[in-house]
């Protein structure tokens, strides 16, 4: 009896998830087929994208951070509730370009509205749901702000303070999430190639499809 399998893919931007995901998505796709669904909020859904938009819009500056952490919260329980839970339901495979440990290194930690504060509200937002297996890309602060401002097309001649202090809160957050939950959080170094790092998230993908009995 096959059983369903939800992954999330977490790291700081910049850490490579996008990269990772693109290079394990003909792997993942060779070995599941149909079973395979890949996914990242808002997922495409009305409701969030909405949300999104609000959230992520320049026009209101005003956006209050608790605001801003429920809304996001919102966007992720009509995510889950229209494109993961369906899938699950049909014991599919979800691979999920970040979930709820990215709320609580963001708006826990990085905008420092508390940990386990924002860890509550996406309780709620998640009925409880967790997924099954995490791989964390870690990332030198210093490394990651780099590949993020190598990406920008504005000019940016100096390492933005603001950025990298932001950055490294974010990065403490989630290696704090890693300790804490060791048997579902596998931590890569992402300063590692993307060939390397591609074979490295196979291998531990492979392990947790055996030992959960979902092949
Ligand atoms: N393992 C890696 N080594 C070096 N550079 C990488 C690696 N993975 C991604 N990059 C580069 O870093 C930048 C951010 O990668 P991306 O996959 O968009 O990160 P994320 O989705 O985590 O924000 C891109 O320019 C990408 O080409
Ligand atoms: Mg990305």
């Amino acid at each position: 009896m096959k059983n369903s399998f939800f992954m999330s893919i977490e790291g700081p931007d910049g850490a490579g998830k996008t990269t990772l995901i693109n290079l394990l998505l003909p792997h993942l796709e060779e070995k599941l087929g149909d079973d395979l669904v890949s996914t990242r909020e808002p997922g495409g859904v009305r409701i969030s994208e909405k949300i999104r938009d609000l959230v992520l819009g320049v026009e209101y500056p005003e956006m209050d951070g608790r605001t801003e952490a429920l809304l996001f919260a919102a966007a992720r329980s009509q995510h889950l509730v229209e494109v993961i839970l369906p899938a699950l339901k049909e014991n599919k495979f979800v691979l999920s370009d970040r979930f709820v440990d990215s709320s609580i290194a963001y708006q826990g930690a990085g905008r420092e509205l508390g940990v386990k504060e924002v860890a509550d509200i996406n309780k709620f937002a998640t009925r409880n749901i967790e997924p099954d297996f995490t791989i964390y890309l870690d990332i030198p602060s210093e490394i990651g702000i780099q590949r993020i401002m190598a990406n920008r097309t504005d000019e940016v001649n100096r390492l933005d303070k603001d950025a990298l202090n932001f950055h490294i809160k974010v990065r403490s957050a989630y290696l704090k999430l890693a300790e804490d939950n060791p048997t579902r959080i596998f931590t890569l170094d992402a300063t590692k190639t993307p060939e390397v790092l591609t074979q490295e998230a196979l291998e531990l993908i492979n392990k947790q499809l055996e030992k959960g009995d979902y092949l």
